[in-house]
């Protein structure tokens, strides 16, 4: 089973992103994606769909998401508005009511996308009703591999600006899904870099934005210094087949693609 994996679009419906179109780029993944996956089973965004979390952003968004061959699952992200997310775009009937937090079997496992935004933040958090929830999920799903998609990190990754914005309470999220073998992997939106590593014991992997890139962080840099876009989107190509999991990040256009007036 092949799934699509997009983060960070920061979708606009006119002007710019810190000199990038958002509309050009997301036009680039989905051309890609309806080129070569059109066998995917889905295409998961993990957050950040909108920059700004306006009405008139999701409405387009959803105009442009619709283009895609595959169907796509949407993520809440520290940059969206919960509420106009879940009036216009689609998310599965398994979501709580409160949060956009779902699940989706497939014949792979279970693919659980969690809510980790703190509104009025851009840091996460993960709270007792949505630990509560996520609990009853890994205890029912007996056996079956899940896959844990999300907004926030849980731990540090070596980032310094970017790693003030993780997960609040990022521990206890992971003395929860360390605790259960059911959990196979977890992958994470926010970073705008591409980071593999495991913590606790379980396989992480982070993802490009659709739209610009955070730096490495040598040199040092901080929020005054950094310039971002150096480098190319990608997109992942997750092929899950019984116990094995892959991993392609692929770029979809050049860094000079993404600009303004093209
Ligand atoms: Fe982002």
């Amino acid at each position: 089973m092949n799934v699509i994996w997009l983060s960070d679009p920061h979708f606009t419906h006119e002007g710019d992103v810190l000199g990038h179109d958002p509309r050009v780029r997301l036009r680039a993944a989905i051309d890609h994606i309806n080129a070569h996956h059109t066998d995917a089973r889905f295409c998961v965004i993990s957050g950040d769909m909108v920059n700004r979390g306006a009405e008139d952003d999701y409405t387009a968004l959803h105009t442009q998401l619709d283009r895609l061959s595959i169907p796509f699952l949407p993520m809440v992200g520290n940059h969206d508005n919960r509420a106009l997310l879940r009036q216009f775009l689609p998310l599965p009937d398994t979501c709580m009511s409160r949060f956009v937090q779902y699940h989706v079997s497939t014949p792979e496992g279970l693919i659980v996308c969690l809510d980790t935004q703190k509104e009025g933040s851009d840091g996460g958090e993960f709270c007792r009703e949505r630990r509560a929830w996520l609990t009853d999920v890994l205890e029912k799903a007996e056996g079956v591999p899940v896959y844990l998609f999300m907004h926030h990190p849980p731990h540090s990754l070596g980032l310094p600006m970017q790693d003030t914005g993780k997960m609040e309470e990022g521990a206890a999220f992971l003395d929860l899904v360390s605790k259960y073998e059911c959990v196979k992997y977890m992958f994470i939106g926010h970073v705008h870099r591409p980071i593999t590593g495991t913590v606790r014991g379980v396989p992480f992997a982070t993802m490009r934005s659709v739209l610009y890139q955070a730096p490495a962080p040598r040199p040092d840099w901080d929020w005054e210094s950094f310039s971002p876009g150096q480098e190319a989107p990608n997109l992942g190509v997750l092929t899950i087949s019984g116990t094995s999991v892959t991993l392609q990040y692929e770029q979809f256009c050049s860094y000079q693609r993404g600009v303004r007036d093209q």
